[in-house]
């Protein structure tokens, strides 16, 4: 069965993100897809300090909630992550949680199928879609998409019930993850993974 993590970066559990998601996890339901969801949730989430340790030991130095996820997230064949927006970015714990997971892990994303949303009152939704997005791009991993930019409206859970098209596109979202989710399981059967070549690291134009 295919399944799909969700991570909501608010620290509002019960929020307009977690509204957001909640309309993509009934249809996963609908499409046989299983859904786990992570909440960040409002305890501290440091940031990565890029000391290295994550390189021999295979996981983060500072064990929380990026190591308990990285195994979820191992195991899944999509990640949906939901953030709201603050200040035009999304939250601050959600980033320095991504920075850590996607940094510290080695197994591979290639071909896992991503997709953001962004819940936000008035403004600031694109420019968080974008900074989200570039988690998986980075990745080797199909980006899903919908009928609009991922993106919900409201300061609560009642306003984004009321966001009849935004509820829309996480529907439509949903069912073209899992649409694709379900293409890229056959093709891996067919084709197998496309080749990833892994030697050049080139921080200088010269090379060295
Ligand atoms: C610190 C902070 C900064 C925010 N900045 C923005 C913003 O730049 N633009 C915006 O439209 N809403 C902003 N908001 C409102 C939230 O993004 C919005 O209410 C969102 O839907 C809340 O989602 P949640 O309930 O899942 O946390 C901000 C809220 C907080 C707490």
């Amino acid at each position: 069965m295919a399944k799909v993590l969700l991570l909501n970066g608010s620290p509002r559990a019960k929020g307009c993100t977690a509204a957001a998601l909640e309309e993509m996890i009934r249809v996963f339901r609908e499409e046989g897809v299983e859904t786990e969801l992570v909440q960040i949730g409002s305890k501290p989430v440091r940031g990565c300090i890029a000391c290295g340790g994550c390189g021999k030991l295979g996981r983060c130095v500072f064990d929380d909630l990026v190591n308990e996820t990285a195994p979820k997230f191992e195991a899944a064949d999509g990640l949906v992550i939901g953030s709201p927006v603050y200040y035009g970015s999304p939250n601050g714990s959600l980033l320095s949680f991504l920075d850590r997971l996607f940094y510290s892990t080695s197994f591979p994303k290639h071909m896992k199928v991503g997709a953001a949303v962004v819940s936000c009152r008035r403004g600031g939704n694109t420019a968080s879609f974008d900074v989200l997005n570039k988690y998986f791009t980075i990745s080797g991993m199909p980006v899903a998409s919908s009928t609009y930019w991922n993106q919900v409206h409201g300061f609560s859970a009642e306003d984004v019930r009321k966001d009849l098209e935004g509820l829309q596109t996480m529907r439509n979202l949903a069912r073209n993850m899992s649409f694709l989710i379900r293409a890229i399981a056959e093709a891996k059967e067919k084709y197998g993974l496309p080749r990833v070549e892994r030697g050049s690291f080139t921080s200088f134009p010269d090379g060295k």
